[in-house]
């Protein structure tokens, strides 16, 4: 069915650029049929008439999958979330979200991937696609420069225009690869005009530049101008606002915006109800599987830190003590990315038992410890002697804890644990050495007060609802974690490059360009307590065999073998590091071109093959206006993390001279 914008009135016409609440376009007086939109990145949040929300499946966390590396997995998650979208009515998913993590304050680094544009894109790219192939339409967000929440409807993002190429761009750009049916603009101005007006960015960049021709939706209540936005090219205007139909019609008359600028608006409306009407709905997984695949999703996603004396994985037969209400109900991030499912997981203490039957698993709520226990408040004194004298000669006693609350429209104060939890973990050092710390947090730690005396850290992140099952799984030894992280964490909140700077409440000047994440810790020089893509495995990798073969001007295909050298299964993620050895730009010290995850059984070589092209070698060049490589040698790393470089080969490239920039030519005279 091909719908006709003549076929509507200016009344008409106007009503379908705007909601006619939350999550409904109008049926423009029963001419059209109306699109349901439906959050989000992490499951399915929507809600029923009384605005309570309904079940869904909790997958992990973007930020959980992300630690996955895994693009088959990034493709189901987005599968089984398409397929509740498909039972509850929903037409269009509002996700991925792919702002980049430059702080790891900001509130909502649960919902994004990485620090790292390419490893957010091509995983995101995955999901848009698994979503899409059940018929379900995704919403790219939130373009762009949304790092941080405070601020967020205010503060501009003053970020410069190479930065936006390699960095705050680059994940839209990639992602964009899968065709996602609207994208998504972000509240905050970007460079002092909001981004839903911002012209330059949502026509210039995003349809101009990288060829979107679908839906521009703004973020909710983001639009400050009806008719400025319309301008920009937003075609619809979330969520109703009674206020846009005299505006834009204001506007009209005014001559501020023309009929043909309307219009084109709503042709993208129109071609968005056909897709939706064209669509072919399916639902492939049960229930029960979507749950499986949450779980299976977790356990590939959730990330061994340290693991001293193998103390992991937990033997049988073994006296233990799990500590904290954190093992029977993990937390997630807050806000519009929150699912509600009626899955009741069963405790970690309940299924570390179940796992190991010859095991004593004893259990202690340990919340005892919080900060102002010293304050000769009896009951919490009470509770944590008993929690120590529990946890008193036990072989290991695993904690749960968790940093500072993770939400939409506020940031985190701190990085650390909460201050509970540190107390917690200091006291029960002095009676049991051998703990084993559950971080249930999605944003990096500063673990640097205790991390030395504890034997064992496992990030479980926000992991959904599979964590129990997924996390006991690992602990045990059933599941080889294979996660890795996706931003490095830093000692101290004072050596990221933003420390608690965030912006004067105007402007957010974003000093450090394209040095983000991993990019600035190594150009500073600064070390961090565990650097991006680390993570441990209860296998042995050994990297060898490295070949690179080129098979057009800047096409390489680089291959290297990995062998599982122990005697336990296992996954490895490998990573593929490009460094520019001679340039007269500034770069970074190398950058992630290429990943992939290899499942090894004991013993046995796989050969990974990874190709490179243009971008791999290219910076974003101002001043030629365009992507450029400068001719050169440059260095490929093969690493198991970015700090982690197991081999090292050189490519040349010689493009034509036509496609090179001159250079000084300067003689030394000594
Ligand atoms: C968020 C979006 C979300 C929308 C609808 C906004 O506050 O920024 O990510 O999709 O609400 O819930």
């Amino acid at each position: 069915m091909k719908y006709d914008v003549n076929q509507l009135t200016l009344e008409e016409k106007i009503a379908l650029l705007t909601g006619i609440n939350e999550w409904q376009t109008s049926s423009a007086n029963g001419k059209l049929p109306q699109i349901f939109v439906s959050d989000g990145p992490n499951g399915l949040q929507m809600f029923d008439e009384n605005g309570v929300r309904k079940s869904a499946t909790a997958m992990p966390a973007l930020s959980l999958l992300a630690q996955t590396w895994d693009k088959e997995l990034a493709y189901l998650d987005g599968e089984t979330i398409a397929n509740d979208a498909a039972e509850k009515g929903a037409d269009i998913l509002l996700a991925p979200g792919v702002n980049i993590k430059r702080t790891p304050l900001n509130g909502r680094n649960f919902e994004y991937f990485s620090e790292d544009p390419y490893l957010s894109g091509v995983l995101a790219r995955e999901f848009i696609k698994g979503v899409q192939s059940r018929g379900i339409g995704t919403s790219l967000k939130h373009f762009c420069g949304n790092n941080r929440e405070k601020g967020r409807r205010v503060q501009s993002s003053e970020i410069d225009e190479r930065a936006l190429n390699e960095i705050y761009y680059r994940p839209f750009e990639i992602a964009l690869e899968a065709k996602p049916w609207t994208v998504m603009c972000a509240y905050n101005p970007v460079n002092g005009v909001y981004a839903s007006e911002n012209k330059k960015l949502l026509k210039g960049v995003l349809r101009d530049k990288f060829g979107f021709d679908g839906l521009i939706v703004s973020d909710w209540a983001s639009v400050q101008s009806s008719y400025k936005a319309l301008k920009a090219t937003i075609d619809l205007i979330m969520p109703y606002n009674e206020d846009t139909l005299p505006n834009v019609k204001a506007a009209l008359e005014k001559g501020y915006i023309t009929m043909e600028e309307i219009d084109a608006c709503v042709t993208n409306v129109l071609k968005l109800i056909e897709k939706v009407q064209n669509a072919n709905k399916q639902i492939n997984y049960t229930k029960k599987e979507r749950h499986e695949n949450a779980v299976k999703i977790a356990k590939a996603g959730i990330t061994l830190l340290k693991n001293e004396e193998n103390i992991l994985p937990l033997k049988d037969g073994g006296n233990y003590l799990v500590v904290g209400d954190l093992s029977k109900k993990p937390i997630g991030g807050l806000g519009s990315a929150y699912v509600q499912t009626d899955y009741e997981q069963k405790t970690v203490t309940e299924l570390l038992q179940e796992k190991l039957p010859n095991a004593q698993v004893g259990y202690d709520k340990g919340a005892c410890a919080c900060a102002d226990w010293a304050g000769a408040n009896r009951v919490k004194l009470e509770y944590a002697k008993r929690c120590y004298v529990e946890a008193y000669g036990k072989d290991a006693v695993v904690v749960f804890v968790s940093g500072d609350t993770e939400g939409e429209s506020f940031d985190r104060s701190h990085i650390k644990l909460k201050r509970e939890y540190e107390e917690l973990i200091e006291n029960l050092l002095k009676y049991n050495k051998n703990l084993i710390i559950v971080v249930n947090s999605a944003s990096a730690i500063d673990m640097s007060d205790w991390i030395d005396d504890v034997k064992a850290v496992v990030y479980e992140g926000f992991s959904g609802e599979g964590t129990n099952e997924a996390l006991s799984s690992i602990l045990v030894g059933e599941t080889n974690p294979s996660g890795k992280l996706a931003e490095s964490f830093p000692y101290d909140l004072d050596d990221t490059f933003t420390g608690d700077y965030a912006g004067d409440g105007f402007v957010e000047w974003y000093n450090d360009s394209i040095f983000v994440g991993y990019r600035y810790y190594e150009r500073a020089g600064i070390d961090v307590l565990f650097p991006f893509g680390y993570g441990l495995s209860y296998s042995k990798f050994a990297y060898s065999n490295l070949k690179i073969e080129q098979t057009d001007k800047t096409d390489f295909t680089v291959s290297y073998d990995i062998t599982n050298t122990s005697d336990v299964d296992g996954a490895e993620v490998s990573q593929v590091y490009v460094k520019d050895v001679f340039s007269m730009v500034v770069r970074p010290e190398q950058e992630l071109k290429g990943f992939e995850k290899t499942f090894l059984k004991a013993g046995e070589t796989k050969t990974v093959s990874v190709k490179l092209d243009f971008r791999s070698f290219a910076y974003y060049s101002t001043a030629l206006d365009r992507w450029h490589a400068e001719n050169g040698v440059f260095e490929i790393r093969i690493g198991a993390s970015s700090q982690d470089i197991r081999l090292v080969g050189k490519v040349n490239i010689e493009l034509e001279d036509d496609e090179q920039q001159s250079q000084a030519f300067v003689y030394y005279n000594n």
